[in-house]
């Protein structure tokens, strides 16, 4: 008897042992592979009244601004389309956008990156991403919209 429950134990104890390795091995590769592929998540930068994007604040204005080496963008997503019109970028630095829209849930998905994302109202996405090749990058709403989400397109341009 006292020889049966040493011999449980002993599982418990490697079984929380394997638990535990799995645990480490699980945080080790997530956070190998945000330093590898440079951390797009989009995060959540806050929220904001929807009704407000088109009148004041930043999003207001949309924009490309310079931040010394940097860029930081603040797009609307809207029924149907992306504001600023154009946006351009020198290559090799590092852009952050922060993105919202002022009607329903878009996306915001930028062609050959792993850019994708979740537009919703009242809420701020926030991505960063440093473009490596210069060229024209479209921008398409991956998320169904209403009538205009066909043609919810737009392009980014990275310059030498
Ligand atoms: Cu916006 Cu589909």
């Amino acid at each position: 008897m006292e020889h049966q429950e040493y011999i449980i134990e002993r599982y418990e104890r490697a079984w929380i042992f394997f638990g535990l390795a799995m645990i480490t091995v699980f945080i080790i590769l997530v956070g190998y592979l945000m330093l590898t592929m440079g951390n797009t998540n989009p995060v959540g930068a806050g929220r904001i009244d929807a009704t407000k994007v088109r009148i004041e604040g930043d999003f207001a204005n949309p924009r490309v601004e310079q931040v010394g080496n940097e860029y930081v963008a603040y797009v609307q997503a809207f029924a149907f389309g992306y504001l600023p019109a154009e946006m351009r970028f020198k290559v090799g630095r590092k852009v952050t956008f922060y993105i919202t829209s002022p009607d329903v849930q878009h996306s915001f998905h930028v062609h050959n990156t792993n850019i994708n994302v979740q537009v919703i109202p009242g809420e701020i996405a926030k991505v960063s991403y440093t473009f490596t090749r210069p060229g024209e990058y479209p921008i398409i709403c991956n998320e169904y919209c209403g009538i205009g989400h066909a043609n919810m397109i737009n392009k980014l341009i990275v310059e030498p």
